[in-house]
């Protein structure tokens, strides 16, 4: 390995990845593990987290599932704790953990409305803080990874609550960022556009999903999660090391599509 591909290594790093039982998160997960971090895997759904880690072993990694639910202040702890206790701290947070069902601005319930803003701004800002205090009173560097969205930054129709809760991420990645600087704690977003995953599953193999992806995307085609793992690792490791506040988008150019 050269001196300059070594600065995108997370070798020698605790990676916190929430939401990992599926899409971005399980990937990324994978890919941190094969960058050399020793990966701990939070969601829900911990059977499923049983699975990427024994698939992270086979590979050669190191993987810890832990049970969390981001919504929940004693959960997080709980998952830090135990990560603390087998891994060491956590130098880097993939805070990827997050919900996407759509709904018409005229008939969000109350319900609803908690809902989406508690997992996807709430719990972005509690598992950010968690991690923060953790390495300020270890007195390490460390960097936070928040999956934003492009809907952080422009709207689409049916989405008022999520594109909310995304907006809320990227101001609090730059908030943060703004804060934590003099504690060598980096914070930064990436925007992702679409891609396959169970979130967004089903309509783009529609006649309409198929003509929003052609009159839509600049670059004509979805993601593949496999393009998310420059944007992650730069941000992740030391290659990013001057970094910070910064929201990467990573969408075939839909941001930037004529108005
Ligand atoms: P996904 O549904 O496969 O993954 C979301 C994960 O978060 C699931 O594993 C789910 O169980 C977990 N999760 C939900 N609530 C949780 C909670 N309270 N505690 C812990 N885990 C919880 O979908 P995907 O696409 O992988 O989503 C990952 C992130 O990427 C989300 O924040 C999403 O908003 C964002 N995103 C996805 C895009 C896409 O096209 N797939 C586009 C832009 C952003």
């Amino acid at each position: 390995m050269t001196e300059r591909s070594q600065r995108f290594s997370l070798a020698g790093k605790v990676v916190l990845v929430t939401g990992a039982s599926s899409g971005i998160g399980a990937h990324l997960a994978r890919v941190a593990a094969a960058s050399g971090a020793r990966v701990v895997v939070g969601a829900r759904r911990i059977e499923r987290l049983g699975q990427l880690a024994d698939e992270i072993h086979a590979q050669g990694g190191e993987a810890l599932p832990v049970a969390l639910d981001v919504t929940d202040r004693a959960s997080v702890e709980a998952a830090f704790d135990t990560a603390q206790t087998c891994f060491g701290v956590v130098d880097v947070v993939l805070n990827n953990a997050g919900i996407g069902n759509g709904q018409r601005a005229l008939e969000v319930s109350e319900d609803d409305w908690r809902s989406m803003l508690a997992t996807n701004l709430d719990g972005v800002w509690r598992v950010a803080q968690c991690a923060a205090q953790r390495l300020v009173a270890a007195g390490r560097p460390g960097s936070i990874v928040n999956i934003a969205s492009m809907l952080g930054i422009r709207v689409g129709a049916g989405y008022s609550h999520y594109c909310t809760a995304k907006a809320g991420v990227v101001q609090l990645t730059k908030a943060l960022a703004l804060e934590l600087a003099r504690r060598g704690i980096r914070v930064n977003a990436i925007a992702p556009g679409y891609f396959i995953t169970e979130m967004t599953d089903g309509y783009f193999d529609s006649e309409h999903g198929r003509q929003y992806i052609q009159d839509a995307i600049p670059m004509r085609r979805l993601g593949e999660l496999s393009e998310l793992d420059g944007p992650f690792l730069l941000l992740a490791s030391d290659a990013g090391s001057f970094m910070t506040g910064s929201v990467l988008a990573v969408d075939g150019g839909h941001l930037v599509n004529g108005l």
